[in-house]
């Protein structure tokens, strides 16, 4: 939490205010929000979401996934949705859940090969590129990462990633989609060594999962990444980035139950204890589950490919539009929707605090700025980028 928000008190109002004051007070206050309307979110891996999953949301806001004896219904639809993900990940068996996000996917999907390896501690092989949420899990669950280096192309290194596995070794990351680039590391490889070695092997899909099957519909060729390849014990795949579906909304999908169980606990007190959660979360959104399962029947595969097909014709435009500035260029060719620009010439951080002051939030890496091509975005909102950019480089070469 912030500090200057941390530092504020504020205090429960003996008596209740009128819920008008209470809304004007809260348009005020929420003025200074970006919005996805306004075009210039360009860093978030999350958009507005789909008006239907707004809908069946808000109508199903009191399911609780984390006691099945009041929600079967609920939780059947969930693992319906975790059957839909899997079918869309090459495996319709895969088990699993709808949790909050990426984040609490990863940690569940190391739980579970901790677990499995029958360890209270150990290591765990990932690209420098791995999301955050893989030191989170680490510390929570005793695991070393030990960081992989990345190749030219910004993908894990396979043979540093062979060399690093040691005995205490419990698991192996790959990347379907990395945070800062969106690059699919060689998962095919990384299974052909989790096999050799009979090590775990999770794949981050969180972003790309709901992009990559669908580009290989559209004719591309992305490298394969999921169940179709025989080492892969777990792929996170969130909704809630672009699934389109409303927050909280992310995926852990588990090969079989054998490896979800991994991770089960019996709730003392539901069912005479006889009720396994295999969640981080005890209590959950069943409005999440059921908005994702109602929105992966509106939009259908036809829906979502065009969404991808769509988002990928913009950010050629945008890759176009950077090679064209004087000064700038991309790190790599984009994978996916997500793109990368650097500068030999002008200070990257510096073109990031210009484009902030003129309202547009994109992410800064260490030394490049990651712009991230959403349903929310527009052609317009590219060219209003693309002139700003421009006029930006221009001012910072006088
Ligand atoms: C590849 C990847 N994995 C996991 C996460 C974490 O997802 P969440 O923010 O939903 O917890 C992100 C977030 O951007 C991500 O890019």
């Amino acid at each position: 939490m912030p500090s200057e928000i941390a530092q504020k008190t504020n205090r429960i109002p003996e008596k209740g205010l009128p819920k008008n004051t209470i809304l004007n007070e809260l348009e005020a206050k929420l003025q200074r929000d970006l919005t996805y309307s306004s075009g210039k979110i360009l860093c978030s891996m999350c958009t507005s979401p789909h008006s239907f999953a707004k809908q069946i949301y808000r109508k199903y806001l009191e399911k609780n996934l984390g006691d099945p004896s009041l929600f079967p219904a609920s939780v059947e639809l969930e693992q319906e949705t975790v059957s839909m993900l899997g079918s869309l990940l090459s495996n319709p068996k895969a088990c699993g859940g709808i949790v909050s996000g990426g984040t609490e996917a990863n940690i569940i999907a190391l739980w579970a090969a901790r677990n499995l390896a029958k360890k209270e501690r150990g290591e765990v092989v990932v690209p420098v590129s791995a999301h955050y949420s893989f030191e989170k899990a680490s510390d929570l669950l005793n695991l070393k990462l030990i960081k992989v280096k990345l190749n030219s192309s910004y993908q894990m290194d396979v043979k540093a990633a062979e060399k690093s596995i040691t005995p205490e070794t419990v698991a192996i990351v790959g990347l379907a989609g990395s945070t800062g680039l969106g690059v699919v590391d060689p998962i095919r490889e990384l299974s052909e060594i989790a096999s050799a070695y009979n090590i775990y092997l999770h794949v981050d899909a969180a972003f790309g999962g709901f992009v990559l099957p669908f580009l290989k519909e559209l004719g591309y060729k992305p490298s394969d990444f999921d169940f179709s390849l025989p080492s892969v014990c777990s792929v996170t795949i969130d909704p809630h980035k672009m699934g389109l579906a409303p927050i909280p909304a992310g995926g852990i999908l588990f090969r079989d139950t054998k490896m979800c169980e991994a991770v089960s606990m019996k709730v003392p007190y539901l069912a005479e204890g006889e009720m396994k959660q295999s969640t981080l979360l005890g209590t959950r959104s069943g409005a999440s589950a059921v908005a994702v399962w109602a929105l992966l029947k509106h939009l259908g595969r036809a829906g979502y490919r065009d969404v991808v097909e769509r988002c990928l014709g913009l950010t050629w435009k945008l890759v176009e539009g950077i090679q064209r500035i004087d000064g700038l260029d991309i790190v790599t060719m984009p994978t996916m929707n997500v793109v990368g620009v650097k500068s030999d010439t002008v200070d990257v951080p510096l073109v990031f605090r210009e484009l902030r002051k003129r309202g547009w939030a994109v992410s800064l890496f260490v030394d490049y700025l990651r712009i991230i091509i959403m349903p929310h975005t527009k052609l317009s909102h590219i060219k209003c980028f693309l002139e700003d950019l421009q006029r930006i480089l221009e001012n910072l070469k006088t």
